[in-house]
């Protein structure tokens, strides 16, 4: 087992959350610690604005962890024990494509489901790998904690391309959704233990027990009044209180009110209530415009205030997404064997799903990776929906490799989002005029087949 003070390397240094993140290593110095953080990026320019953010935050907790910042991956990676990779190709600017273009033909626009999710998922598989390989070059044995989206499609892909590679690949969201639970119920998050089955952004908490036990009817009673919040809803994280969020956490009383049996992950109502949520999006005005308005503008004005005044205004979340990781990473790095909610291939825990499917389950966390429980067997619903959404992302994944159109047609047709083959066809051919720098192959397979 690797021995602390560790290395750790942020790749994504220039990301939003990564004074979060940082903040939530500092809080957590005693538990795990850390003698040096380097943040990498390709993007040096936008890293360099966030750095001086992130050496404050080091500098309130402490003097001796050294900080690196850079652009080359061989100082990021040698001889690190962790590295958290968060990348995001083509920045919001590319989210706001992939939001916009669907919503242009009446199709949900967004940054992980439907054809946005899948979009994005085209332009992040190769790159992810390309960052796999160069930790692999650079470190020996480091184990990387992955956070980049769209996660369901990085992860099929990363199983694919590099299936010995020492990757864990997370997600906040169930988390995020246990905080919530776990006000409703007026308990700590870590007296919260659930059962869950589904795919990233893609499942359901099946139990939710609280000293054994379960705690799920009441939750039902106060999710058919409330959704998913408590009744004071800026009591949840900063990121999670936007106006946008506090809508999705209340949608989960309508798809409860329709299938009560398990709770859903809130990014279930892009597929099962699509209609309404193109209704209440605005064409103009996406998320990513929220974010690059609101969570980035204020942390770039933060950095700037920094400069020149030397005081850091508190502009950064800190919340479930930076402790989860931190936690993680604990369990990893000490054989913790804690439980916590990943990504893993399923390898039978979904007895009824493929053996090789990227399933989102709870897991043990060794020393040696993820060690899935056993779920069993799901009900003809929720496979059957997996199943499609299944088949959507691994069809998606083959087009990115083998650079097929019509390989990517079909997974944007097989996509729940998506009515008919002529939005797919719609939307696919501006996403490919959109994404011309990152699909070099898929735009050639287009031009040649017209
Ligand atoms: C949750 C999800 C992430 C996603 C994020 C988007 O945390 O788990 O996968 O990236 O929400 O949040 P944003 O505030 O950027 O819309
Ligand atoms: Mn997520």
């Amino acid at each position: 087992m690797t021995k602390p003070p560790f290395i750790l390397a942020i790749a994504g240094g220039g990301s939003t959350y990564t004074p979060g993140i940082v903040k939530s290593l500092m809080v957590r110095l005693a538990d795990f610690p850390l003698a040096e953080i380097r943040l990498y990026d390709i993007d040096g320019e936008r890293q360099d604005i966030i750095a001086p953010v992130v050496e404050k935050v080091i500098r309130d907790h402490s003097q001796s962890i050294k900080l690196t910042v850079t652009t080359d991956p061989e100082v990021a990676f040698s001889h690190a024990h962790f590295v958290f990779a968060q990348m995001r190709v083509g920045q919001y600017n590319m989210r706001e494509q992939d939001e916009k273009i669907p919503l242009r033909h009446g199709v949900v626009g967004q940054e992980t489901c439907g054809p946005g999710g899948l979009a994005y998922g085209l332009r992040t598989i190769l790159p992810m790998v390309e960052l796999i390989d160069l930790v692999e070059r650079h470190a020996d044995n480091a184990w990387i904690v992955n956070y980049s989206n769209p996660a369901a499609i990085v992860a099929e892909g990363v199983r694919r391309l590099r299936p010995q590679a020492r990757v864990l690949n997370i997600c906040d969201m169930p988390v995020a959704a246990m905080r919530n639970i776990a006000a409703v119920l007026g308990v700590d998050r870590e007296a919260v233990t659930v059962n869950y089955f589904g795919l990233n952004h893609f499942g359901w908490f099946t139990q939710v027990l609280v000293d054994g036990v379960d705690r799920l009817p009441q939750l039902r009673e106060h999710i058919a009044r409330f959704g998913l919040l408590t009744e004071d809803a800026a009591a949840t994280d900063p990121q999670h209180s936007d106006p946008s969020w506090v809508k999705t956490w209340r949608n989960i009383k309508p798809l409860m009110d329709h299938f009560p049996e398990y709770l859903p992950n809130p990014y279930m109502q892009y597929y099962l209530m699509p209609n309404q949520i193109v209704e209440h999006q605005n064409p103009g005005y996406t998320r990513a415009n929220e974010v690059m308005d609101g969570r980035e503008k204020k942390l770039f004005a933060a950095a700037a205030e920094y400069k020149k005044t030397g005081i850091l205004p508190d502009a950064f979340h800190v919340g479930v997404h930076g402790s989860f990781i931190v936690d993680v990473t604990r369990s990893l790095a000490f054989d913790l064997r804690q439980r916590h909610l990943v990504i893993v291939e399923n390898r039978g825990a979904i007895a009824n799903l493929p053996y090789d499917a990227m399933v989102e389950v709870p897991a043990y966390i060794t020393a040696n990776g993820p060690e899935a429980v056993t779920v069993g067997k799901i009900p003809l619903f929720y496979k059957g929906l997996i199943e499609q959404q299944l088949a959507c992302e691994q069809l998606l994944v083959e087009a990115t490799l083998e650079g097929s159109y019509e390989k990517a047609l079909q997974a944007f047709t097989l996509n729940r989002t998506v009515p008919t083959m002529q939005h797919a066809k719609a939307i696919l051919d501006d996403m490919i005029a959109a994404n011309q720098d990152y699909w070099p192959q898929l735009a050639q397979a287009y031009k040649e087949g017209i």
